[in-house]
């Protein structure tokens, strides 16, 4: 696919998701993301600068967060971070300042918080949001923690991998995972981060949780 294509298609799946429930549930959070992409490594750096602008810290944790980059950003801006995700991974040795292009070498010495182990629903009792990007086969038990147990979670889904739910023909998992969502009862805001790939997240609540992370928008 040629890329100004693979950007349409991205925007038009943005747009549906964006207008799919019909009834206010899934309202856009920021506008699309402006021409000329970041490569998909810059993703931690980009949902961590999300999350800084939209959300206050709390409790969270990134399952299946792979190296860490994500919750070791996170725990700098004082956030309480922490990794479940079953594969033990070192923190990577560098990466990128957006702001100042700056390398930035993490010490050896440099660890973030990690429960080894596959996700369970009820891990998320112990938090107030859950992340999951790209997150194999956490995304819907990621939303059915969020309608049990009324944290809040941002999920960006990726491939259907050992996932409880198969989209219908025709239908993207990412509209399938809102479907879902909605059908649980949760609200569901979508955003996109300027990265190459499937950079459509969805910021998922149970409306009247006052366990869910606090948004700077209602505070
Ligand atoms: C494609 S990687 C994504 C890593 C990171 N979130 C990112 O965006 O680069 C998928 C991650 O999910 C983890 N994973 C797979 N099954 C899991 C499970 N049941 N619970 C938690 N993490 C899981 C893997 O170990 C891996 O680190």
């Amino acid at each position: 696919m040629s890329k100004r294509k693979d950007r349409r298609k991205g925007a038009e799946l943005y747009e549906a998701v964006v207008h799919s429930a019909g009834n206010g549930d899934v309202a856009a959070l920021s506008a699309p993301p402006e021409p000329r992409p970041l490569m998909r490594k810059f993703r931690f750096q980009l949902l961590h600068r999300w999350m800084v602008e939209h959300l206050t810290p709390c409790r969270v944790a990134d399952v299946g967060g792979g190296k860490g980059l994500l919750a070791y950003l996170l725990r700098r801006s004082g956030w309480d971070a922490v990794v479940i995700d079953p594969v033990p991974q070192p923190l990577p040795a560098k990466y990128r300042n957006l702001v100042t292009g700056e390398q930035v070498h993490i010490p050896e010495t440099e660890s973030v918080p990690r429960i080894s182990a596959s996700f369970a629903q009820e891990m998320a009792q112990g938090f107030d949001l859950l992340v999951a990007m790209h997150a194999h086969g956490c995304i819907v038990r990621v939303i059915d923690a969020v309608a049990q147990y009324g944290c809040s979670a941002i999920v960006m889904p990726c491939c259907v991998i050992d996932e409880p739910l198969t989209p219908a023909p025709g239908v993207h998992w990412l509209q399938c995972v809102v479907d879902y969502a909605v059908a649980r009862g949760c609200t569901v805001q979508a955003f996109r981060l300027n990265f190459k790939g499937q950079n459509i997240g969805l910021y998922v609540r149970r409306p009247t949780s006052a366990a869910a992370a606090p948004h700077k928008d209602a505070a």
